[in-house]
């Protein structure tokens, strides 16, 4: 009887052992990772990162991509800031990069005064979620503390690239699934699509909304067309247009009165709002900006959680371009 009753005691404890096993490595991210090895690692990066902003205010925005994009490929690793070397070809030029992703010189100016601060401590990885939330707060949008102690993938590999990201084509069922497959939520998914209430887009990704789709408002669509995106494939493919029409350099929620009014400049923004499940979300966040901004502060740290690399995994990268 006592040897029946002591197992079933264990079992919870197993149960716990187990979980603690398997469990995410996620858990061993932590705000204060480096309070001791790298006290100041906050102070340092900041600065970096506003002067970089003063210089070109863009330049917060395609550092908070940066980071999505880092994410979703194998999860929150540093591969996206990988060169491509003889061993494999890296994530820079995949798709969803080539031309587009940037920011990679900014984060290589970060990384040396981290390295002056603090040699061999932090993760590329930890450098660009750092980063990205300075970047969304001296934008104007929501802070948050970063979780950290991520370490740096030793590979990386275009095709997961391409296949991880989803491309601005993408209807609102393909952008849950992908979202929901590395457990970020419905709603999560059009909190984070609210970060393209900064930055631009090139006429390659919207030409074929502003010219062929109906659910553009018509004005907008003109607006977007010539000159700057001309009809052709081909031609004016790298042009520049806001994400926000009204405030592309402000961290806002004017992205969600956009959709409503049917100005959203991707295809994929515009699903969000497009008499689909998630209206009711865009219609809270359009409406009420607070909601908006701890939604989406929940979200950041949850895509930050992806499979990170912990303990003895991966490495801290001296150069953020090259494994060690
Ligand atoms: C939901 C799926 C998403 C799709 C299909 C998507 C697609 C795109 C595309 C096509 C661009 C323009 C790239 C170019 O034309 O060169 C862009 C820009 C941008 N995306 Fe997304 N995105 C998505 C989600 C996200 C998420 C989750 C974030 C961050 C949390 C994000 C942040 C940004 C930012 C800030 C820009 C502007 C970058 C710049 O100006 O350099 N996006 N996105």
């Amino acid at each position: 009887m006592a040897s029946v009753s002591s197992f079933s005691n264990a079992i919870p404890i197993l149960a716990f052992l187990v979980l603690l096993l398997l469990g995410s490595t996620s858990a061993q991210l932590s705000p204060n990772f480096y309070s001791k090895s790298c006290p100041n690692l906050l102070a340092t990066v900041k600065p970096v990162v506003q002067s970089a902003v003063n210089r070109e205010a863009r330049m917060g925005a395609s550092i908070v991509r940066l980071f999505f994009h880092d994410c979703f490929v194998n999860g929150c690793d540093g591969s996206v800031l990988l060169d491509d070397t003889s061993s494999f070809t890296g994530e820079k030029n995949a798709a969803p990069n080539r031309n587009s992703a940037r920011g990679f010189e900014v984060i290589d100016s970060i990384k040396s005064a981290v390295e002056r601060a603090c040699p061999g401590v932090v993760s590329c990885a930890d450098i660009l979620a750092i980063a990205a939330r300075d970047s969304t707060v001296i934008l104007g949008g929501p802070t948050w503390n970063v979780k950290l102690g991520r370490r740096d993938a030793r590979t990386a590999s275009q095709a997961a690239a391409n296949n991880s990201i989803p491309p601005p084509t993408s209807n609102l069922n393909q952008l849950t699934s992908r979202f929901n497959a590395l457990g970020l939520s419905t709603r999560d998914l059009v909190a984070l699509s609210g970060s393209h209430t900064i930055g631009q887009a090139r006429c390659t990704n919207f030409r074929a909304r502003v010219y062929n789709e109906t659910n553009i408002d018509s004005s907008f669509a003109q607006t977007r067309r010539t000159p700057n995106c001309p009809s052709t494939s081909g031609s004016g493919d790298n042009n520049l247009a806001p994400l926000d029409l009204q405030t592309p350099i402000k961290f806002d929620n004017n992205y969600f009165k956009n959709l409503i009014n049917r100005r959203g400049l991707l295809h994929s923004d515009q699903v969000l709002f497009n008499g689909g499940s998630t209206d009711s979300i865009v219609r809270t966040y359009s409406s009420n900006p607070s909601t908006f901004a701890s939604d989406f502060v929940a979200g950041m740290i949850k895509m930050g959680d992806i499979s990170p690399l912990t303990g003895s995994q991966g490495e801290i990268r001296k150069n953020c371009r090259r494994i060690n």
